[in-house]
């Protein structure tokens, strides 16, 4: 396979509202981060993910962009923004740019303007004539009510499926992409070293925009079928690709909800010339409700896997992974995957080693590499994001569900879990700023934060650092072939990695008990080096020798790498 940096790199993402204030507002700032580079080069990471920090009117935290070329106040100016990029690159790393291109704020010029009539920007949004009194179609938006708003203005109405302040742009109008283009170049000009592309996946929209199909129950028709995934996507991909980031050497990555193994080929190929890779949902969705993620249900090992299996397997040789277990939409995976209570450090390892030694990027979210959790509030008050308060109120007051099933799912699933500022020591505030927090800090941060893990030989933080040299030292880490083992367990996940004349045993328990496990005859009796294992109180790279017999037991929520070379 053909070797590229962002291959064998590891990206630390950063949600700059909670990560660390540096003046005192109680909101995370760009400054905060310069402040914290050598924190992060140390941890062995190469790129930063940083999620939105231009002009906002913050309807939905930055993802709601009114200027693609200016710096949200309360995260500083693009002075602090142009140093945070010569800091950066002094260091050694990369900056990968959040960019939301899919919509943009009802703040943005270009919208006020489309609202206006004025051109060229009426069809810089996607405008359509009412129906029957009401709306173009029954498409409900993400963060719930329809996905179409009147405006006076125009007599018309406009598409958003997020937020209605964060109308939706019309990618049929080559004067927008051409826009978008434009300030991409921007970026890149000024040192950007990539993008994660927003909900990349749903530009392109079915022109006949017909009503979605409606379950029994819900208010609104599911628009996915027409929004996500359209063919036409591909071409606007490929054109993007072709006069901006063909042109640069940097890495993209495409979120894309609703993609199976099949669309991620097309997205990620290697010879499609669209992204570098792009982030899929399907192992994100195993413990979703029948109809949306609000569910207070554990997920079933066998479906994970089942997942994850497929998307190494048919992607390989073809297209490349992004692995993920985290980020600013996620619950924390040692809450949701792992033991949060009992066996909080060992299973935040285990996850760790899990994901990374997969074949893909790695992504780390910020706090994940010191086991952050899930925050548990008692009430829909205490919650922020708007995807949640929304939700509550559209499944209790529109679908009558039991408020309190509903509370438990918001504390499962909500995005405010990921959200709670960065738990830096165990001083007012976490040591996050010295005046407060703009929305909450989980009262856990004096038992989990930096300060107390970074001497401790045996911690998650010098655990994920370990992970993240294997990868520097181990190409079949990154390029290695992969196969999986024992698919019907509920206890383990377990597989092989292959490249060139060695072979990675992956061995992880997600069970709270002992099991025994069958090892496959070729490791049976064969000597081999434990390259990481969290079983240990410092952990050994490279020394411990393994000889495995017929079977092996592994304690509750082990994990175990163990290299064969010569076979
Ligand atoms: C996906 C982002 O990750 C999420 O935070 C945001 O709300 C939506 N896209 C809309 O931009």
């Amino acid at each position: 396979m053909k070797r590229d940096w962002w291959k064998e790199a590891v990206v630390y993402q950063i949600y700059p509202r909670s990560f660390k204030d540096s003046n005192g507002d109680g909101i995370g700032d760009i400054p905060g981060i310069i402040e914290k580079l050598d924190y992060i080069k140390e941890l062995g990471v190469d790129i930063i993910w940083l999620s939105p920090v231009y002009r906002s009117p913050n309807v939905d935290n930055g993802y709601d962009i009114s200027d693609y070329k200016d710096i949200m106040e309360e995260f500083g100016t693009m002075e602090d923004m142009d140093e945070l990029i010569y800091q950066m690159h002094k260091k050694g790393l990369k900056l990968m740019m959040d960019i939301v291109i899919n919509h943009t704020s009802d703040e943005h010029e270009w919208f006020k303007r489309s609202c206006r009539g004025e051109e060229p920007y009426t069809d810089y949004y996607i405008w359509k004539k009412g129906k029957n009194g009401g709306p173009p179609n029954n498409w409900g938006s993400y963060f719930g009510g329809s996905a179409w708003e009147y405006c006076e203005s125009r007599d018309a109405y406009y598409l958003h499926m997020y937020a209605k302040k964060q109308p939706d742009l019309n990618w049929e109008n080559p004067k927008v992409r051409e826009e978008v283009k434009k300030m991409m170049i921007w970026w890149l000009e000024k040192g950007v070293d990539g993008f994660r592309l927003d909900v990349i996946n749903l530009i392109a929209k079915d022109q006949r925009f017909p009503d979605g199909e409606k379950k029994p129950g819900a208010p609104f028709g599911n628009m996915i079928p027409y929004t996500h995934n359209v063919p036409k996507v591909h071409k606007f991909l490929k054109e993007l690709n072709r006069d901006v980031f063909s042109k640069y050497p940097i890495v993209t990555v495409g979120e894309t909800l609703e993609t199976t193994a099949e669309d991620g080929k097309k997205y990620a190929g290697f010879n499609e010339h669209e992204l570098n890779m792009i982030f899929t949902f399907e192992h994100m969705n195993v413990d979703n409700g029948e109809n949306s993620k609000w569910s207070d249900e554990r997920f079933r090992l066998t479906k994970l896997k089942e997942i994850m299996n497929r998307w190494q397997t048919e992607l390989q040789g073809i297209a490349w992974n992004s692995l993920y277990w985290n980020n600013h939409d996620q619950p924390r995976v040692v809450s949701r995957f792992g033991n949060d209570r009992d066996f909080w450090s060992r299973s935040a390892k285990m996850l760790g080693t899990c994901l990374h030694m997969m074949q893909g990027t790695p992504y780390i979210y910020q706090g994940e590499e010191i086991g952050m959790t899930n925050c548990s509030f008692e009430n829909i008050q205490q919650y922020e994001d708007v995807e949640s308060v929304t939700a509550f109120r559209q499944h209790t007051e529109l679908m009558g569900e039991d408020p309190n099933y509903m509370m438990r799912c918001i504390r499962k699933k909500s995005r405010d879990n990921a959200r709670t500022v960065m738990q830096w020591d165990a001083g007012p505030f976490g040591g996050f700023g010295t005046n407060g927090v703009w929305f909450a800090l989980n009262p856990n941060y004096k038992q989990i934060n930096v300060g107390s893990q970074v001497e401790d030989k045996d911690s998650i933080l010098n655990y994920y650092k370990k992970l993240i040299q294997l990868r520097k030292k181990y190409p079949i880490i990154v390029y290695g072939d992969y196969e999986s083992l024992f698919a019907d367990s509920e206890k383990n996940f377990c597989y092989i990695r292959k490249y060139e004349r060695e072979e990675l045993l992956i061995l992880c328990s997600f069970s709270e008990s002992l099991q025994e496990i069958s090892v496959p005859v070729r490791y049976q009796g064969r000597r081999g080096k434990i390259l990481i294992t969290n079983m240990t109180g410092e952990t050994n790279m490279n020394m411990d020798q393994c000889q495995l017999s017929e079977r092996t037991v592994l304690e509750p929520y082990e994990a175990k790498v163990i290299l064969y070379e010569y076979l």
